[in-house]
């Protein structure tokens, strides 16, 4: 599996990528997932937010942040009045990586995918990048910092700063870092997690005026 290049369509039309991106095997989660989740949102979306990959509910629905962590972003966006027309969302990794519980059966639980596997998905959403040609990237968690930034990137240090990316061959975009809205579900203190959250993405609707 050497990775998503060679599945990437030459056009910019996401409808063509996300029809091109249900054939990727470039890498071996194809094989464990129900079916490629590709990003979604408005084509000239001013913003776009890259997540880590798909879970349990996306995984099953075939659209990005449609479980728990999604319910908690969207209400954020609500909450800081960031219009989600605005936005594109997407993953870092396109299919799901989960392994049973081996406790309770049936349930699968979600696993952070591999740099390589991170690597090998990464044609996907420079190709969305380019496609949708965003102001602001949004990074939500480490994964997505990683695989903007490299391995060096933590989100402790850099939640709620603007960063700055170079796309290769292409612009140099603004990012804003921020945690991943699953990780408000797994805080001790949901409230202040979440209202951590809503404070980095009023910076985003403050940057949209
Ligand atoms: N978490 C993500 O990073 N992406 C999704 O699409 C859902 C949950
Ligand atoms: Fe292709 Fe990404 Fe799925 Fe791997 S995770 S098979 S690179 S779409």
């Amino acid at each position: 599996h050497p990775g998503a290049e060679r599945f990437i369509p030459d056009t910019d039309d996401l409808a063509e990528m996300a029809e091109a991106a249900r054939e990727c095997r470039g890498c071996d989660l194809y094989r464990g997932a129900t079916q490629t989740v590709f990003g979604n949102g408005a084509e000239r979306a001013r913003v776009l937010m890259l997540g880590e990959q798909p879970g349990d509910q996306e995984d099953r629905q075939g659209e990005p942040f449609v479980g728990p962590a999604g319910a908690i972003l969207r209400r954020a966006l609500v909450d800081a009045g960031v219009a989600e027309r605005s936005v594109y969302l997407t993953n870092a990794v396109k299919h799901f990586r989960w392994r049973r519980d081996e406790s309770r059966g049936k349930r699968r639980i979600h696993q952070r995918p591999d740099a390589g596997q991170v690597a090998a998905c990464r044609p996907w959403w420079l190709a969305e990048v380019r496609a949708v040609r965003p102001e602001i990237l949004v990074a939500l968690g480490a994964t997505a910092g990683q695989a903007l930034f490299g391995s060096s990137f933590r989100v402790g240090s850099t939640r709620g700063a603007m960063l700055e990316w170079q796309e290769p061959g292409g612009r140099t975009i603004p990012v804003l870092a921020t945690i991943h809205p699953s990780a408000v579900l797994r805080a001790t203190d949901r409230e202040v997690a979440y209202a951590g959250f809503v404070g980095d993405m009023r910076k985003l609707a403050k940057l949209l005026k």
